[in-house]
Formats: structure tokens, C-alpha cells, sequence
């Protein structure tokens, strides 16, 4: 499996099938706007039937393979698939054969053959997702929920959602993310998503050791210096500093990092005075985000939780309901 993130053009082909249906979903890299746009409004849809119950995906089954820590993202997935009438496994890495030495695939090849439809993907290692696509034995869906510093593409999708229901029109807007950029997945299909939708700018701000290569976000303005790049946004991600993906050296002090690149209420009076506040959790108050603009009137965080759910809703309906929508065409 490869640990790098940008083998994303293979993976943009291998998850739409030769009907032009979403198969997979590994990443938002190449995913055309309008497949991207009928995701969000489908997500809208659910989000407006309030309670969001149905029997869409009624003798379905969803495993949660998740081999990493997570909160929102799992239990969302849960809820969502719950939510459809399928049924929910949530695999338990701890006690399962991967602790007597089974490999991943072998896990994944037991559990097809107990006819489950779809994968819920959560690993360390980029392109673990894809490279379970390219074996499956089954018409399983992957579907994926975080793989190592590559994509994250349900958060990216819930991400452009919230942003959608306070800021519909994308082509004036100047976007900052902030924080760990080197290290974090959400940061990738951020960039992708507002890319897709059009979004007038977007700055990338981190010091040089959290920012990734130079090359990979060609069409981003990159800041090393917060009180500039924040100048003005209309809107802020903040990104938590993942110490799990970095060399013990290259921590910086949690007061230093605030000072140089926390969300006080200070900084975001730079930023115009609708600023919206966006952070895909989990925060860390005090250190990338202050504990008032987290809790504060501009705050979206909590929505951005709420979005979660609706958006996994939209994709499992996507890949799995039998009467899908039509395939569109990238
Ligand atoms: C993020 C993740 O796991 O990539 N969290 C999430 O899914 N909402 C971000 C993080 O861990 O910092």
C-alpha cells in the first residue's frame, strides 16, 4: 500500500464503473462538480425529510472497518446507515483475527463471504481503501472514511455542504485552512471539493515544516504568517495538529503553535466580520482554536457534525439503493 498522497488519478477512475456509476468512493480528486453538486443536494434532501428515515437500504449490510481512532466519523456512518433500513456492523479491530496475524484482505474476503455490501474504510496507510477496491471478490462498495494524509472524502463532501447552506455562492469566497496541512486528509478533499464548486480563493496556512510540497496545491495561495492569510476570509478551517503522523522532533510547544497559528477571537477580527468557523474535530481548545471562537456565534462545528450524517446518508444511497440515480456522465 502506498503512503503518499497523490496517486489519486487511479483511484478518481477505479471508483466510477463502466456505466458511469459511482462504484467506490475513495476520493474527491477528479470527482466532476455536477456528481459532486447531486451528492450535496441529495445530502439536502435527507437533511429536509427531518427525521431522515427510510427502508432504502433495508437488507443491506454495512461494515465499519475502521482501524484508527474516530468519533463523528464512525458513529455517523452508523446512524446513516441505520438511518436507511441496513443493517450495521461495527467491526472490532481489537478483538478480531487482525490481532492472531490475519491480514487486512483476509478480513475483508471473511466478511464478503457473509455477503455484506459495503466497506467503511478507516486506516493509517494511504490507499488502503483503494487497494481493498482492486480485491473485493463481491460488488461490495468501499466507501472511504480516512486513509493516512491522503483523502477523507465524506468530510470534504460535509465540509462543502455546511459552507453551501450559509454561502451558496462559492466564486467570491476566500477560504483559509490553517493548521497541520502536511498531515491531514480533510485539508486534501477540502481543496478538492471548493476547488470543484468553483471557490474564489484559497489560502493554505501553516509553518514550512506543517505545509506539504510546494507542487500539490498549485492552485492554493500558501501563508506562513496567520494574521495575514486570515485578512479579510470569509471563512476559516482549522485543522488539529496529528502528532500521530509526525516525528517526536517535529512537535512544536502547544503555547508556541497557539501564538503562531491559533484561532483567537483577537485573529478572527482580522478576517470580515461574517467569518465563518469551520474545524472537522476533534479540537484541541487552546491550541489550534481558542475555546470562545469554537463555542462563539461564527462557529459552524457543531453543524458541520449535524452535515455529517446527511452527506453519509447521500453516498450510501448513492452506492448501494438499488434505483440509484441515473449515472451521470463526468
Ligand atoms: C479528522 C480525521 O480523522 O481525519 N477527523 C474527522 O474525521 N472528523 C481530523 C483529525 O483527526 O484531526
Amino acid at each position: 500500500m502506498h503512503n503518499d498522497a497523490k496517486s489519486t488519478s487511479h483511484d478518481a477512475i477505479a471508483q466510477i464503473d463502466s456505466d458511469g456509476r459511482l462504484r467506490h468512493l475513495l476520493t474527491l480528486d477528479g470527482l466532476p462538480p455536477n456528481r459532486i453538486t447531486a451528492l450535496l443536494d441529495r445530502a439536502e434532501a435527507f437533511r429536509s425529510t427531518s427525521a431522515g428515515v427510510s427502508k432504502l437500504l433495508a437488507g443491506r449490510t454495512v461494515v465499519n472497518l475502521f482501524f484508527e481512532p474516530s468519533t463523528r466519523t464512525r458513529t455517523s456512518f452508523d446512524l446513516a446507515a441505520q438511518r436507511l433500513g441496513a443493517l450495521v456492523i461495527n467491526f472490532d479491530v481489537a478483538s478480531s483475527s487482525t490481532s492472531k496475524g490475519e491480514t487486512l484482505l483476509d478480513t475483508v474476503h471473511t466478511l464478503e463471504a457473509m455477503h455484506c455490501d459495503a466497506f467503511v474504510v478507516r486506516h493509517k496507510e494511504s490507499g488502503t481503501p483503494a487497494t481493498i477496491s482492486r480485491h473485493l471478490h463481491s460488488h461490495a462498495a468501499v466507501l472511504n472514511a480516512g486513509d493516512g494524509n491522503h483523502a477523507h472524502p465524506t468530510q470534504g463532501l460535509l465540509d462543502a455542504l455546511t459552507l453551501r447552506r450559509h454561502r451558496p455562492d462559492f466564486s467570491t469566497l476566500r477560504v483559509v485552512i490553517c493548521g497541520d496541512i502536511r498531515h491531514s486528509r480533510v485539508a486534501r478533499s477540502d481543496v478538492h471539493a471548493l476547488h470543484a464548486l468553483g471557490a474564489g480563493e484559497i489560502r493554505l496556512c501553516a509553518s514550512a515544516e506543517l505545509l506539504p510540497d510546494a507542487d500539490e496545491f498549485p492552485r492554493c495561495r500558501i501563508f506562513h504568517n496567520f494574521d495575514e492569510a486570515i485578512a479579510g476570509a470569509d471563512v476559516a478551517i482549522m485543522l488539529r495538529l496529528q502528532k500521530e503522523r509526525m516525528q517526536a522532533a517535529a512537535i512544536p510547544s502547544e503555547s508556541d503553535y497557539f501564538t503562531r497559528y491559533g484561532l483567537s477571537a483577537a485573529r478572527l477580527q482580522r478576517a470580515r466580520t461574517d467569518c465563518l468557523v469551520m474545524h472537522p474535530g476533534p479540537i484541541n481548545r487552546g491550541v489550534e482554536i481558542a475555546a470562545d471562537v469554537a463555542d462563539g456565534p461564527q462557529s459552524l462545528i457543531l453543524e458541520q457534525v449535524t452535515n455529517g450524517v446527511f452527506v453519509r446518508m447521500a453516498v450510501l444511497a448513492e452506492l448501494l439503493a438499488a434505483d440509484s440515480t441515473t449515472p451521470l456522465r463526468a
